[in-house]
């Protein structure tokens, strides 16, 4: 059955966590989705995990609808969700739903996907005014990373823990389906958790959270250039793709690939008839 936002909304009034991963492709969006995961975040971390760019500032709107639209193509029953990239919805209301709209006409999103709280409030509600839902995403804010002085863990004081409640009500007010808990302490989030009637989703914010979400090279082993606390890796799956590598290049110098059996056999006497 396809998950849409009210199935997330009932997940939570009824207890029931909710599981999203991020994919950026098409095959990757195809295993997920078969695998049962609620929602797929097309996040933009695919500046780091998919491009190389050491962050998320530099992500386009290009490449959000890009990759959006081979994980929608992928994905049978879960909620795609897709991210705002930095700037495309922080200078105006009119930005924030024109480039939503893209997001979900060219990138075949279910729902997308912001950084920010009560300041982004007026802009949230924008888009849901224009029936497209949203999920709102507080604490560490990646594309915040210049004004945030780097990947710091938020909400440690007393006013940062306020400001985080605040924000977490601002957005459930301006009528966000979700929101994501970055890198913050597990009691906090589960104070909002409590608080908010959307699943929070955490991600490095506990097991109180309505839901949790991981990016997927992270919980793949495939991704080492850094690795936050909060990540678990399920399965080595870098050390399986890089030993099968080794093992096509040994195979291609030795001449043991291809075999007779991944060969076309050509018609008889065609050679001779050459
Ligand atoms: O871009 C992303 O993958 C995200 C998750 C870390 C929540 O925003």
């Amino acid at each position: 059955m396809a998950v849409t936002v009210s199935t997330c909304l009932k997940m939570k009034a009824e207890g029931k966590k909710i599981s999203m991963i991020t994919a950026y492709d098409y095959t990757t969006a195809r295993l997920v989705d078969e695998a049962g995961i609620d929602t797929i975040l097309v996040g933009d971390s695919l500046g780091n995990v998919m491009l190389g760019l050491g962050d998320t500032v530099s992500v386009t709107m290009e490449d959000m609808i890009h990759h959006c639209a081979a994980v929608a193509r992928g994905t049978k029953n879960a909620l795609v969700v897709c991210d705002m990239p930095f700037m495309s919805y922080q200078a105006s209301v009119y930005d924030a739903v024109v480039n939503a709209g893209r997001l979900m006409k060219e990138g075949r999103a279910n729902a997308v996907k912001l950084e920010g709280g009560v300041e982004v409030a007026e802009h949230i509600r924008a888009i849901v005014n224009a029936q497209i839902p949203v999920c709102a995403h507080i604490g560490l804010t990646p594309q915040g990373i210049n004004a945030l002085g780097g990947f710091k863990v938020q909400g440690k004081t007393a006013d940062s823990a306020r400001k985080l409640l605040e924000d977490a009500h601002a957005v459930e007010e301006a009528c966000a389906f979700a929101v994501v808990l970055e890198a913050i302490p597990a009691a906090l989030a589960a104070r909002v958790s409590e608080e908010l009637t959307i699943p929070t989703i955490g991600i490095g914010a506990g097991a109180g959270c309505d839901g949790q979400v991981l990016v997927n090279q992270d919980m793949l082993g495939m991704f080492h250039d850094f690795t936050p606390k909060f990540v678990r890796r399920f399965a080595e799956v870098g050390d399986i793709m890089r030993e099968a590598y080794a093992e096509y290049d040994r195979c291609v110098k030795d001449g043991s690939f291809p075999a007779a059996e991944h060969t076309y056999a050509a018609p008889e006497g065609i050679l001779e008839s050459l």
